[in-house]
């Protein structure tokens, strides 16, 4: 098989551009997430794959095949593409047993009777639900109706899989051992793999590479560890793995790095260079498991100390998330260790503080 290849791919309503030129690569065999806040043109890039949606510019090909190519006016459409789909609506055919349900695309491609008996047998088997073969939807937990869902897509061996939220009904227990099976499931197969999610999370876990989409484009795309360890924006650091920006104003520090000043005149050390561009607000984007929290009675010696103020506190189980106020700005703090009062610094590692220049 060959790598998907869209490229310059644009669907516009109107003025409004739900996908704004949008190029990559999904290699074989590879699976590849569309991550991004609800709005951001995720289903829409996918739609446009299946065929279920004309773009209005662009190119979508998997190796010799063009599926839609603007210059060309070329749309396939969707029964032509081998796509398989599946939604978050899994919507399972009520009046159909399972077996029915999974073996209705083969009835449709016309497939001999014998052929599509074991077809649904393969099928039902990679899902784990051979068992459940003569049960009706209405019978089934959600999660297994999503076995079936994918099974029903997997039955016709599709050329891509095409996954939009495809978790996101089930509740979180099940999704943490469904996301497990679906990885399972596609690396065996070997299927290229396009999936679309709002969850970081899940994005993380599963993929081989991430494209983080906003506002119709793609921001950033790499895999989950250069995503989230190289964000690339303050907006990427923030959607994937829930940062805390500060802004402020950028000033030399002698030879080494900046401060940033923020808006109560506290100060903090960045290991960045100064640069001579005519703006210097700096944002700088870091984790709340990365910030440590102290009391005046700690009497911490780190180099990056902000006063702060507690606003609220949440016991999480593992953890407990602390809400703090530094001057105007609100941080997001993880951490294990019970503090009382209100009153804190907080310690943000050189290290750890992210940089990015506000008109970049
Ligand atoms: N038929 C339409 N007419 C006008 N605008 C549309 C239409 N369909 C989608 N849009 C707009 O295109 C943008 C992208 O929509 P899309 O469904 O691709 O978002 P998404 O990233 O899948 O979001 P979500 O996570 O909420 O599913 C949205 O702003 C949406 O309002
Ligand atoms: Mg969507």
């Amino acid at each position: 098989m060959a790598d998907l290849i869209v490229t310059g791919l644009t669907r516009a309503y109107g003025p409004v551009r739900a996908v704004d030129d949008v190029s990559f690569t999904v290699r074989d065999g590879e699976f590849l997430t569309l991550l991004g806040p609800s709005g951001c043109g995720k289903s829409t890039t996918l739609f446009s794959i299946a065929g279920l949606d004309r773009p209005t510019a662009g190119r979508i090909a998997i190796g010799d095949t063009v599926f839609y190519d603007s210059a060309q006016q070329i749309h396939l459409p969707p029964e032509r593409r081998n796509c398989g789909l599946v939604f978050q609506s899994y919507a399972l055919w009520p009046h159909m047993t399972v077996r029915a349900n999974v073996e209705f695309p083969l009835r449709l491609r016309k497939v001999p009777a014998a052929q599509a008996k074991a077809k649904v047998e393969w099928a039902l088997s990679l899902v784990e639900m051979q068992d459940y073969a003569h049960r009706w939807p209405h019978e089934l937990s959600g999660g297994q109706q999503q076995r079936v869902a994918l099974a029903r897509t997997l039955v016709y061996e599709p050329l891509l899989l095409l996954l939009d939220e495809p978790l996101s009904n089930l509740d979180a227990k099940l999704r943490l051992r469904a996301r497990g099976w679906l990885r399972d499931l596609q690396s065996r197969l070997k299927l290229t793999t396009v999936y679309v999610t709002h969850d970081q999370e899940e994005a993380l876990a599963l993929s081989d590479r991430i494209a983080v989409m906003n506002g119709g484009e793609i921001v950033q795309l790499g895999t989950p560890q250069d995503i989230y360890l190289q964000p690339r924006s303050a907006f990427v650091a923030d959607f994937v793995g829930h940062s805390n920006i500060l802004s402020g104003e950028a000033v030399r520090n002698g030879q080494a790095g900046i401060l940033l000043v923020l808006s109560d005149r506290q100060k903090l050390h960045i290991d960045t260079e100064p640069r001579a561009a005519a703006s210097n607000r700096l944002q700088v984007a870091i984790r709340p498991e990365h910030i440590a929290l102290f009391t005046a009675a700690d009497r911490p010696t780190g180099e990056n100390l902000l006063r702060g103020r507690i606003v609220q506190r949440d016991f999480l189980g593992a953890h407990i998330e602390y809400i703090v106020e530094v001057g105007d700005t609100t941080l997001r703090v993880m951490g294990t260790k019970q503090i009382s009062g209100s009153e804190v610094l907080l310690e943000l590692p050189v290290q750890r503080c992210m940089p990015f220049w506000q008109d970049e």
